[in-house]
């Protein structure tokens, strides 16, 4: 199992393979894949609760998830979103809450989303003995202020911004960085710029690794699916398939047959 530390030095050694889980079931099956680093993402609101965006999650809900995938991936480094407004607000609820988030669960490391407005919450987690994960570009968080999903770092603007940003957060302290649906070229100017690993998600090749939504990653969410996702199966179309044969054999008095009772 890797620690951050460790997950610092893989710079440039290897590339780092991040995936969300958030139940048993599902980090038992990243662990036997061998991912690196399982992320219990506040995605979780979107694939995992059904709320149409990350707000909604609480420290709360991140804690019951962190706990079941823990269990089912005891060998894996797990690393915890901080949902929305679990650090925003003050550099105090930034350390209470990663502490109660640390205490409680099994995580390793936690994540936040945000640039230099949260320079002083990475730092203060860090300084108390928590690893931080940054996440810069598109913040899911944000989605009210974006109104909407859009592509970052494509203006010179936001490429001088992210890169001292990306800057700023490794200064702080903090061990990786995620870089959201940014520009390709813009994410490869980030991942020379600093001495942590650079995790993308919908930022292309020239990051130190990479995440994606495991859901999304097994055609298993079909709400949407964003253009930098490649759907290694078609897991919600074979499930319905096969759960649909299973209530017309019931139906049909087909199940059970001999084999299936005592
Ligand atoms: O919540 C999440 O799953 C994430 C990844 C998309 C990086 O933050």
């Amino acid at each position: 199992m890797y620690t951050a530390p460790q997950i610092a030095r893989l710079k440039s050694k290897k590339k780092i393979v991040m995936l969300t889980a958030y139940d048993y079931l599902m980090a038992s099956y990243l662990e036997k894949a061998g991912v690196d680093i399982i992320l219990v993402g506040d995605s979780l609101g979107m694939v995992f609760l059904g709320y149409k965006d990350t707000l909604p999650v609480t420290v709360d809900d991140v804690i019951y998830h962190l706990k079941a995938v823990k269990r089912g991936a005891k060998d894996t480094m797990i690393v915890a979103d901080m949902p929305f407004m679990s650090y925003q607000e003050s550099v105090k609820s930034a350390v209470k809450n990663a502490g109660k988030i640390m205490k409680n669960s099994g995580a390793s490391a936690v994540k936040l989303e945000g640039g230099l407005e949260i320079y002083r919450q990475i730092k203060a987690i860090v300084d108390i003995g928590v690893p931080v994960m940054g996440h810069i570009g598109l913040q899911p968080q944000s989605v009210n202020k974006y109104g909407g999903y859009p592509v970052q770092g494509v203006n010179d603007e936001d490429k001088i911004r992210l890169v001292s940003e990306a800057k700023a957060i490794e200064k702080a302290g903090a061990f990786a960085l995620v870089v959201e649906k940014v520009l390709s070229k813009t994410a490869a100017m980030i991942t020379k710029a600093v001495g942590i690993p650079v995790i993308g998600i919908g930022s292309g090749p020239y990051c130190d690794g990479q995440v994606l939504v495991t859901p999304d990653l097994l055609g298993a969410f079909e709400d949407f699916t964003p253009k930098f996702v490649k759907k290694y199966d078609n897991a919600a179309i074979r499930s319905v398939k096969a759960l649909h044969k299973f209530t017309s054999d019931v139906r049909n008095k087909k199940f059970p047959g001999k084999k299936y009772y005592y």
